[in-house]
Order: C-alpha cells, then sequence, then structure tokens
C-alpha cells in the first residue's frame, strides 16, 4: 500500500487595505513605473492595525476547512509557516489552533523565510505518510509590511500581508506518478548566504529589526536554483516538465518567475501569477497562488503542480503534487 498526502481543500485571506504603488511614491523616492518593470508587483495588500500573523492564518484556514467539508475537529495537526509571528513564542501555530477552537491535536511553526511554504509541506507529507497525522492544515501566513524601513526603496515596494492554507489528508493511492497528492519534494539550504537576505533584529538586538537584502545577489540565486530543484523534484517523481500542467512559483518577482519558465522551457499560460496584485508574501505566497488559481478557474483536479520557492538562509527547495 502506498500512501499520498492529497490536498483535500484550500483558502486564503488577504486584509481588506490594498495600496496600490502609487501610494508608495508618497513615503520614498520611486515611481509606479519602476515598481511595475523592475518587479511586476502593482498593489499588495497590509494589515491593519492589530491585525496579526495569526489573524490572517485563521480565516485562510477556516477557508481552506470549508472548501474541504471538513471541522477543525477532523483536523490532527497544524503547521504553519511564517517569519513575522505575532510574538517570539508561542507559534502562530498554535494561536490558529485556539482561533478554530481546537482543543486536540499538535500545532507548531516552520520558519525557512520565502521557502517556508515548501519546507512546511514536505514536513506534513513526511509526518502523513509516517502515520503521526492524517489531515494537518498547513499555513503560510505573513505581516512582512511589519518588517520594512520605510526610507529603504530598495525593499519597502516589494512585499505584502496575506495568508493561506491548504488541508492535506493522508490516502491510499497506487504508487504511481498518476496519483493525486505530493509525489515528489527536493529542499535545500546554504548558510553561506545568511547575509544577503536576512532581518536585522531578534533576541541579538532586541528589537523585530528590518528586512535587508542584497536585492541583486538575490535575484542571480533565484534564477538559477529555482529551475534546477524544479527539474530535481520532477526528476524524483518521476516526470518531466512536459508533464507540468502549473508551475505554482514562489511569487517574488514577474522577472524570477518568467526565468524559471524559460529554463524549464514551459511558457508562461503554465504558470499561476499573482505577484502584480500580492506582492512578495513570503511564505504565504505559494498557499496564496494555489487558492487564487483554482477560484480562477485555472488549477483543476488531477493537474500536475510544481511549486518552488527560495528567501532567506538561503533555503529554497520544489514540492511536485498532482491536484
Ligand atoms: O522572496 C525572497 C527572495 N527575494 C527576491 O527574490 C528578490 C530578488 N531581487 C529582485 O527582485 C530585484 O533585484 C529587485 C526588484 C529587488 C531590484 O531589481 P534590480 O533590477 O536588481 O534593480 P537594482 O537593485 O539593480 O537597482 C537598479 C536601480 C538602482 O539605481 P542605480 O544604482 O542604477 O542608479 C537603485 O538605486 O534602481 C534603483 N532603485 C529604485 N528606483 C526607484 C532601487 N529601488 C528603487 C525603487 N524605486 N523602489
Amino acid at each position: 500500500m502506498t500512501l499520498r498526502a492529497v490536498v483535500k481543500g484550500v483558502g486564503h485571506y488577504l486584509p481588506a487595505r490594498v495600496v496600490p504603488n502609487a501610494e508608495l511614491e508618497s513615503l520614498v523616492d520611486t515611481s509606479d513605473e519602476w515598481i511595475r518593470s523592475r518587479s511586476g508587483i502593482e498593489r499588495r495588500h497590509f494589515a491593519a492595525e492589530g491585525e496579526m500573523t495569526s489573524h490572517l492564518a485563521v480565516q485562510a484556514a477556516q477557508a481552506a476547512l470549508a472548501d474541504a467539508g471538513l471541522s477543525a475537529d477532523d483536523i490532527d495537526a497544524i503547521i504553519v509557516a511564517t517569519s513575522t509571528p505575532d510574538l517570539t513564542f508561542p507559534s502562530v501555530a498554535t494561536m490558529v489552533q485556539s482561533g478554530l477552537g481546537m482543543t486536540r491535536g499538535f500545532a507548531f511553526d516552520v520558519q525557512a523565510v520565502c521557502a517556508g511554504f515548501v519546507f512546511a509541506l514536505t514536513t506534513a507529507n513526511g509526518m502523513l505518510l509516517s502515520g503521526s497525522a492524517k489531515r494537518i492544515l498547513v499555513i503560510g501566513a505573513e505581516t512582512f509590511s511589519r518588517l520594512m524601513d520605510w526610507t529603504d526603496r530598495s525593499t519597502c515596494v516589494l512585499f505584502g500581508d496575506g495568508a493561506g492554507a491548504l488541508v492535506l489528508a493522508a490516502e491510499e493511492a497506487g504508487g504511481t506518478p498518476a496519483d493525486r497528492g505530493i509525489l515528489a519534494s527536493d529542499l535545500h539550504s546554504d548558510g553561506r548566504f545568511k547575509d544577503i537576505l536576512y532581518v536585522d533584529g531578534g533576541t541579538s538586538t532586541g528589537t523585530t529589526g528590518h528586512l535587508r537584502m542584497a536585492g541583486k545577489e538575490v535575484f542571480r540565486h533565484a534564477v538559477e536554483k529555482l529551475a534546477e530543484t524544479a527539474h530535481a523534484c520532477l526528476e524524483k517523481a518521476g516526470l518531466t516538465s512536459a508533464d507540468v500542467t502549473w508551475i505554482v512559483p514562489h511569487q517574488a518577482n514577474i522577472r524570477i518567475i518568467e526565468g524559471t519558465a524559460k529554463k524549464m522551457q514551459l511558457p508562461m499560460d503554465r504558470v499561476v501569477v499573482t505577484v502584480q496584485d500580492h506582492g512578495n508574501t513570503s511564505a504565504a505566497s505559494i498557499p496564496l497562488a494555489l487558492s487564487v488559481g483554482k477560484a480562477r478557474g485555472q488549477i483543476k483536479p488531477g493537474d500536475l503542480i510544481v511549486t518552488e520557492a527560495i528567501g532567506g538562509g538561503l533555503a529554497w527547495g520544489s514540492v511536485v503534487l498532482r491536484w
């Protein structure tokens, strides 16, 4: 018998406040034209005062549970990928557990910055296949607006807030690439690059800190490493680029997304793109794109999906799954 971690439901939540590029022109020396042409971003959502990462996560989780036709009582575990927890601890995941009124099971956070959702999916997959849980809520939730240095135009125009969630369940399958569910994953990190994307706060400073990024360098690594991990992951699954229905990439920059698709020899009409509306929402960007992709009618049952992401660490990776 082969077990697979199968997607049973998906949902997302975006804070009400939409911030178009033009609004940022009054904060820093930038322009709508620069932001669009260099990143593809047109607008992003910012959480309201007092609206925290856990609140976004609870809303996304409720939407995913509703989509799955399940309640919190049916869930054994919650994994939240985030780098913007409400507090240093407890985890956002336990806050979500409380917010959902769930008093059984277990909950914890995973922190791999923008690659967090790929790491969380892989963690959930391992737990489902080993029998540690039968159904897991996997959430990506972030409020990166709170990490911005509003005097640094090279970063503050790029990020946004949001959350997305999947319900995964262990199901028996045939053990072939035709199965629904997670078919392979491929994870990497390389701490030699820890200084090109980081937040300059934490226990060492006693402050939350601000995001610092050597954008050009991160960009160079992204284009090179994302196609590489996607190819490796497809190979592990016994598949090739030609089998892919949708690339659902981390939404950091349209030029990275296009560069990766090109290296995978897939046209842009096979890529779910949300960066124009969400900006870079770090660990939330992939589940947000999966949810929006489904709502738009792009992603359908049976579709073969490759997700890939890279972020601070550097940490990067990919997951191949059949919807
Ligand atoms: O999710 C985690 C992973 N993160 C990423 O994947 C981000 C990767 N990096 C990027 O997406 C791109 O490198 C950026 C969008 C951050 C920047 O694009 P770029 O084409 O690499 O631009 P650049 O940093 O080389 O900057 C070009 C120019 C500079 O001016 P000079 O030195 O050429 O005179 C910057 O000072 O653009 C200037 N600039 C801006 N101008 C207007 C930088 N930020 C802005 C801005 N508005 N907001």
